[in-house]
């Protein structure tokens, strides 16, 4: 059986998820309560591949610490910075010494694909085409990469073409043989200054490379912003089974699938499910509604909660309007004001988005 490589874009600038990317790796947000990039190499891991590289960018450092060397993952993860994000084709010539002539498969860091890449990598292995990439059938064909088929193979690539060909967009995972080198090498940079990665495999087409399609059956997103993020959480709780490993007094009433994780304590409260509280977290006088996800060190206090993901160490309290459909940061604090006059106070980052009743 050939050996193949998993890349894994961990780097991008992130600007649609702006400000948690001011300070924060978008592939680490956590949907579920488990971050992003995690199901990414759980889905390599199961495709029967070990040696995993990288890419990273200026959250280097962030990510290392979370996913170390692999080795919880059960893959062997090979860390390789890209010097700016200059694109998915330029991330593939970063990691050409990584790569070396083996194929590999190319996951991009913030894409969740509910089936996994098994039946992807096998097609691959079985048919051993130059390049295949993934495709979904969506609505909106004019928001995505655009792939036109004759038989099984793919004819012509369009970024977000104005006059789709067809309704199957580019999901983002792709496999390659060493033709895609030259490919990149010999590519220009797109108007957004990236070397795009539909310009390499067009130019693999060009070149009559044989490139071949795969579709894909299930659910995917890709995570890139806020809607699709809250899209992701409200998929993936939709299949969490429920488990209490907290503590939850005689005062709340728990309805659903809800997990409450180690050292949570819930008090006074109503908790609707899906949803997941983290450890240690702290839910007070509070409602905590469908679709949400509070993860570590939280503290919600009289408050009321519904379809939203909050990051760690966060305290949400006083509220006087229920929160929902938001994504709150690490370290962030949203309370009521105690003192007069009554009035909004803000200390908030750049690109931050706050709505109010
Ligand atoms: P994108 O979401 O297409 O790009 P981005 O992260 O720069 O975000 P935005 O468009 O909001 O500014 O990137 C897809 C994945 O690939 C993501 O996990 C980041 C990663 N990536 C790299 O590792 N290097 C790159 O040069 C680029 C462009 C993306």
């Amino acid at each position: 059986m050939i050996l193949i490589k998993a890349l894994v874009l961990a780097g991008g600038k992130g600007t649609r998820l702006r400000p948690i990317t001011h300070t924060s790796a978008k592939q680490l947000v956590p949907i579920a309560n488990k971050p992003i990039l995690f199901y990414g190499l759980e889905s390599i891991r199961d495709a029967g591949i070990v040696d995993t590289g990288i890419i990273v960018g200026d959250t280097y450092r962030e990510i290392e610490d979370a996913v170390g060397d692999g080795e919880s993952f059960g893959l062997r993860v090979t860390y390789i910075r890209q010097e700016a994000p200059l694109g998915l084709a330029h991330a593939v010539l970063t990691a050409r010494d990584y790569i070396g002539s083996e194929p590999f498969v190319m996951y991009l860091g913030d894409n969740l694909i509910m089936g996994g890449i098994t039946d992807f990598v096998s097609e691959f292995r079985k048919n051993r085409p130059n390049a295949q990439i993934l495709l979904a059938r969506v609505e909106n064909p004019s928001d995505f990469g655009v792939a036109e088929l004759s038989g099984g193979s793919v004819v012509r690539l369009e970024e977000k073409p104005e006059k789709p060909g067809s309704d199957l967009a580019l999901v983002g995972v792709y496999m390659f043989d060493g033709k895609v080198f030259s490919a990149a090498e010999s590519i220009s940079p797109s108007w957004r200054n990236e070397l795009e990665i539909t310009d390499a495999i067009q130019w693999l087409i060009d070149s009559g490379a044989d490139v071949r399609a795969h579709e894909v059956t299930g659910w995917w997103k890709d995570t890139g912003k806020l809607e699709d993020i809250l899209e992701a959480n409200r998929m993936l709780l939709g299949s969490v089974e429920r488990g209490i490993h907290g503590t939850v007094d005689g005062a709340s009433r728990v309805d659903g699938n809800v997990v409450v994780e180690e050292g949570a304590s819930i008090e006074d409260s109503v908790l609707r499910g899906p949803l997941v509280i983290g450890r240690d977290s702290r839910i007070e006088k509070s409602y905590i509604g469908p679709f949400t996800s509070i993860y570590h060190d939280v503290t919600v206090h009289n408050s009321e909660i519904e379809h939203s993901i909050v990051l760690e160490n966060s305290t949400i309290a006083d509220l006087g309007q229920r929160m929902e459909r938001s994504l709150v940061g690490k370290d962030v604090e949203i309370r009521k004001c105690a003192t007069m006059p009554k009035a909004y106070r803000f200390m908030v980052g750049d690109a931050s988005r706050i709505e109010v009743p």
